[in-house]
């Protein structure tokens, strides 16, 4: 009997749709909660400063259970938004969570593979560059959905950041061992209840040097600003938030000696 090997987009979706009820909640209790409330509040404070009193229509790609989307409909009733992901499990809880609110829909939606024939004024991916079977391919159909000067924003991981490296490390460590997995969950349950245990070689997030996220954009899109977010590997629960917390102001806008996880870029299509 011959074993078929996985495609990267088998892998994502069997994991993500496992994983709902994590992306539902935003407890802000550990770093990766805070990164997904920093980005979010980048994205909507970019969005608003050109779309404030305006009708926008707004295209989240990869929005797991629907919360950042449903965040920016309920901000502003002049936004027309859509919320994708590859995991039907995320896409149906979306529906149902957010049925109430009217400029909100949802829909299955694989960005190696598809797209949405409409265009967009902003289209924006939190936590998705590093999960995607061709980063090219993608932003190619990305922009093929925006007009000019419509607005890109999306999230990636920086594969030379310090606490990134110390991140890889440990999961390294980890998954050479069953014994080291099980100790690292029961301290993690210790620390925190609610917390997503380890789960070995899960991990499939890809990160990249600033340098090639720059080269794939330098055709279609224009940057117009990138932040850093995300100080610290977060294996210290709220302490490891309190820590993040304090770096972030010092270095979130020039980060010279790369401690920032995770980078913001907000471009323009040309
Ligand atoms: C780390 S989660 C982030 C979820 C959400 N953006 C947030 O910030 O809460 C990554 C999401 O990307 C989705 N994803 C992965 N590959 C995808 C693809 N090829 N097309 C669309 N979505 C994808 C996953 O299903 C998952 O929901």
């Amino acid at each position: 009997m011959g074993s078929k090997v996985k495609s990267l987009n088998d892998v994502s979706k069997n994991r993500f749709n496992k994983e709902v009820k994590f992306w539902t909640e935003d407890s802000g209790k550990d770093i990766i909660s805070w990164e997904r409330k920093r980005r979010l509040e980048i994205t909507k404070k970019e969005i608003e400063t050109y779309y404030k009193d305006k009708k926008c229509t707004i295209l989240e790609i990869g929005c797991g259970a629907g919360f950042n989307i449903s965040e920016l409909a309920k901000h502003n009733e002049n936004w027309t938004c859509l919320g994708t992901d590859i995991a039907p499990q995320m896409i149906q809880h979306a529906k149902k969570k957010y049925k109430q609110q009217k400029n909100l829909q949802f829909e299955v939606l694989n960005i190696d593979k598809a797209k949405i024939k409409k265009t967009f004024d902003v289209i924006f991916l939190m936590g998705v560059i590093g999960y995607l079977e061709d980063n090219k391919r993608a932003l190619e159909k990305i922009a093929s959905m925006m007009k000019k000067d419509s607005l890109l924003i999306f999230t990636y991981g920086n594969s030379q950041s310090v606490f990134r490296i110390l991140r890889f490390s440990t999961s390294c460590l980890l998954d050479s061992s069953p014994h080291f997995v099980r100790l690292y969950n029961s301290i993690k349950k210790k620390i925190r209840k609610d917390a997503l245990p380890y789960s070995p070689l899960a991990n499939i997030f890809v990160p990249f040097k600033k340098k090639r996220i720059h080269s794939l954009l330098e055709e279609k899109f224009k940057i117009v600003d990138e932040e850093a977010l995300c100080f610290s590997a977060g294996f210290f629960g709220s302490l490891s938030v309190k820590s993040g917390k304090f770096l972030e102001k010092y270095f979130h806008k020039n980060d010279p000696l790369k401690l920032g996880m995770t980078n913001l870029i907000i471009a323009r299509k040309k």
